[in-house]
């Protein structure tokens, strides 16, 4: 297959291209596209043929429902039973990094919701999205738009790395501000509860309902008793082929332990990098120090996490040892990737 790329450059024939990749998603086609939190890869969610690419291109299971995206906050056509907290949710973060799920009506093909009676749905802040969705005139059903088990693509070269020849348009934008994908609430349960950590954090939740609590099972290895509620909670993500190890603690003590774990394997022909941040970079001598940002402004660390993780691949690292991070605000997004990443192999100093 031929995969086309247009590029939006802030220019007045952007709105041709985006038209041009509306034009594939109408005729059933696939398109990745930009979203504020990683690249998306869309199709009609209405057209269960068109759906299949989508899990094709990717190779994702087929058990793993898509996230549909909408360009307007009604969403009566999609959605049955919106309980009065998820009209809150969506009126305090839409357009924003926030995932919805609610009961499904029938217009939704099983394909797309992967056999649930329920369904995610977003509205994204991204323009460039909200006007390929418009120009689509549907719903979007889109994943990340990375082949599944990778890290999620947050600028368009890594889209074209993952699925040239394997989908019809790359509509290629900004890199993706928040860097992590969007926070899941399932709203069919009372209260509600997050599926997924992301750009919204429970704090910030919390202000709409005080009972909002996190999937216990996902901030742990998935064991037979506590299996995570999302489908997609449960697979082996964002890894790198380099084996991952995150070192928690203590700021003086992590920097120490990773010296020390640097050196060994350095000592044992082995290539490392180290996903560090600004404060700390300095402290490292040896191995390649990747700084993802700023330790004071953990949105700044989430933005790069999933670029650095490909970047390790790039340079055929094969150790990455990673600082963690405390689990509260952006920290818990970014623990729930890294622990994923690194199949949660954590090291406590
Ligand atoms: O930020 C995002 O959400 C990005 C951009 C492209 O919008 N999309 C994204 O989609 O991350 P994906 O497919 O990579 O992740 C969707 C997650 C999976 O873990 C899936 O299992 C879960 O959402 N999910 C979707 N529908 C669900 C449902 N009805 N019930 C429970 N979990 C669901
Ligand atoms: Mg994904």
């Amino acid at each position: 297959m031929n995969t086309k790329v247009g590029i939006i450059k802030g220019e007045k024939e952007d709105e041709i291209r985006i038209k041009e990749a509306a034009e594939f998603i109408k005729a059933g086609g696939t398109v990745a596209f930009p979203t504020e939190t990683v690249y998306g890869l869309g199709a009609d969610a209405l057209n269960a043929e068109a759906v299949e690419k989508i899990f094709k291109a990717k190779g994702r299971p087929q058990d793993n429902p898509l996230i549909i995206h909408v360009a307007s906050k009604n969403i009566e056509a999609y959605a049955k039973e919106i309980p009065e907290v998820a009209n809150r949710l969506i009126e305090k973060f839409w357009p924003g990094p926030l995932t919805i799920i609610l009961r499904k009506k029938d217009i939704i093909p099983n394909v797309t919701s992967a056999n649930l009676d329920s369904i995610g749905i977003r509205m994204p802040d991204n323009q460039i999205a909200r006007k390929l969705i418009e120009f689509s005139n549907t719903t979007i059903a889109a994943p990340s738009a990375n082949i599944s088990g990778r890290p999620s693509p947050t600028d368009f070269q890594r889209c074209i790395e993952d699925l040239d020849g394997k989908i019809d348009y790359i509509l290629g934008g900004d890199q993706s501000d928040i860097g992590v994908e969007s926070t899941i609430v399932d709203c069919t349960i009372n209260p509600p509860m997050v599926l997924r950590p992301g750009g919204i954090t429970l704090e910030m939740l919390r202000e709409i309902d005080s009972r909002i609590e996190i999937d216990k099972a996902i901030m742990q290895k998935p064991n037979k008793d506590l299996k995570p509620k999302a489908p997609g909670m449960k697979y082996r993500h964002y890894a790198p082929n380099a084996k991952v190890t995150i070192i928690l603690g203590e700021r003086k003590k992590t920097v120490e332990k990773i010296k020390e774990m640097v050196h060994y394997n350095i000592e044992n022909s082995k290539k490392v990098c180290i996903l560090t941040v600004e404060e700390n970079a300095k402290e490292y001598t040896e191995g390649i120090s990747i700084i993802l940002g700023s330790g004071k402004e953990l949105s700044t660390v989430a933005r790069s996490l999933f670029e650095a993780l490909r970047k390790c691949d790039d340079l055929k690292a094969d150790v990455i040892l990673a600082e963690g991070y405390e689990e509260k605000g952006f920290g818990v997004a970014i623990m729930n990737r890294l622990n994923k990443a690194a199949g949660f192999d954590v090291i406590e100093v």
